[in-house]
């Protein structure tokens, strides 16, 4: 089930929104661009805040919460609460680093991607302003993988084949472990 961005303030009531994990279709998608810049797509992000603190993440999609819309959140924890909306990378480095990553919709997987060391986004603000930032370390990681988000692509789609297959099975498994639990 995909939510619109209409069905948010009847979830935010719940403050935590359903993470969408791996095998939902909604992850695969290509987001459309937000058009409207409103109190429902504030209420969106507040709860998408509320979501990531809770799940103890850094960076949280629209897509992950079920919204096929193009923004992502990101808390690095060091006092800044970034919103990035409709971003496009308009600057890549050439030199790359790869860094252990994870996502709140493959718990429990975490695998080396290799990604650029830097780069540069534009983006809108929630008053639909737009804004530039140069991003290195850890942020620009995050960026490039919430934005992927946005098309569609998870982290271990960046990984060779048989690095993927593997970390679909640990998914897989620990999915199964916790059914039988629950
Ligand atoms: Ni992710």
């Amino acid at each position: 089930m995909t939510l619109t961005l209409a069905a948010v303030p009847r979830y935010y009531e719940r403050t935590m929104l359903d993470i969408y994990t791996l095998g939902e279709e909604v992850l695969t998608e290509k987001a459309k661009p937000v058009k409207t810049f409103d109190s429902a797509l504030a209420l969106l992000v507040d709860a998408m805040f509320e979501t990531m603190a809770e799940a103890d993440g850094v960076g949280l999609a629209a897509p992950q919460v079920g919204v096929s819309e193009r923004l992502f959140v990101i808390d690095l924890r060091d006092g800044k609460r970034w919103v990035f909306i409709n971003p496009e990378i308009i600057a890549t480095s050439e030199e790359c680093v790869t860094a252990e990553e994870g996502c709140l919709s493959i718990p429990g997987v975490f695998s080396e991607v290799t990604r650029a060391a830097r780069v540069t986004v534009q983006a809108r603000n929630l008053q639909g302003r737009p804004f530039t930032v140069e991003a290195e370390g850890l942020f620009a990681r995050a960026i490039q993988h919430e934005l992927d988000h946005l098309n569609g692509v998870l982290f271990i789609d960046r990984l060779d084949k048989d690095e993927h297959d593997r970390a679909v099975q640990a998914f897989n498994r620990r999915n199964r472990k916790r059914r039988t639990r629950a």
